[in-house]
């Protein structure tokens, strides 16, 4: 099926292919997402059989988004974390493209698909100006939107202060690897916050990833200057924003 004013989004990560059909209107998924676990390893020729199947499961003839950890550009994957080296130089668009029968297809940064959402239907939606969305996860993801308008591919989970870059300081991961405590991880939090604020004059931060469930236990302690709101779409807002991508033709 496919239906009027929505699209089909996929959000391709780590461990698990993770999709379902998207309400444009609302912001909403139509059913529950479908998941399948991402293939280990995780080459592009094992994702997009991956990727076939769930559409499959799902029914959906029409045009699908798809995110990816990864750097996308015109199409191709750039760089690649916690999936396959092998996608680096991929033509992930035409490889989805051919997998899914011909269809439209749209290919973007995970980060990126999760700022679109939170910034039409989330957490900054009555916003104008920056917005700079941080997932904080594995590694830390971004996405900034100037007045909806994304910037695609910011990989300021890649930018250096004093020599680390600012997922190894402040990644979701690290706070677990190092066993810190909420008030030490929201200090490295804050180094990160306050370098980017500089460099940036965003008018909010919005954080997201898992972490972002807890938000009251660490948000409250940051110390840097710009705002910081909790992301509300939680685990569909990949979804949400790969499937608002291909609506709109976007392709980074
Ligand atoms: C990658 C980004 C990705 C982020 C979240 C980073 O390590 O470089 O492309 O958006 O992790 O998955």
């Amino acid at each position: 099926m496919s239906a009027r004013g929505h699209a089909f989004g996929i959000d391709i990560g780590g461990s698990g292919v993770k999709g379902a059909a998207v309400d444009l209107d609302t912001g909403l998924i139509t059913h529950d997402r479908i998941k399948i676990a991402t293939p280990q390893p995780a080459t592009p020729k094992a994702v997009a059989e991956a990727v076939a199947e769930l559409v499959d499961q799902a029914g959906w003839d029409g045009p699908v988004g798809l995110t990816m950890p990864a750097v996308v550009l015109d199409g191709h994957a750039r760089t690649a974390a916690n999936i396959d080296p092998s996608w680096i130089g991929t033509d992930a668009r035409a490889l989805f493209t051919e997998a899914l029968g011909g269809r439209t297809v749209s290919v973007l940064n995970d980060a990126d698909a999760a700022g679109l959402a939170e910034d039409r239907y989330g957490a900054a939606k009555d916003l104008d100006g920056l917005t700079i969305l941080l997932t904080f996860g594995t590694g830390i993801g971004s996405a900034l939107l100037y007045n909806g308008t994304l910037v695609p591919n910011s990989e300021l989970g890649h930018l250096t202060i004093d020599g680390v870059e600012t997922e190894h300081l402040a990644a979701a991961s690290v706070k677990d690897r190092l066993g810190l405590t909420y008030p030490e991880w929201a200090e490295r939090v804050s180094t990160v916050l306050g370098t980017l604020e500089a460099l940036f004059w965003p008018k909010v931060f919005v954080a997201g990833g898992g972490i972002s469930r807890d938000h009251e236990q660490w948000i409250p302690l940051l110390t840097n200057r710009t705002p910081v709101i909790p992301a509300v779409l939680k685990n569909t807002a990949g979804i949400v924003g790969a499937a608002m991508a291909v609506a709109a033709g976007l392709t980074p």
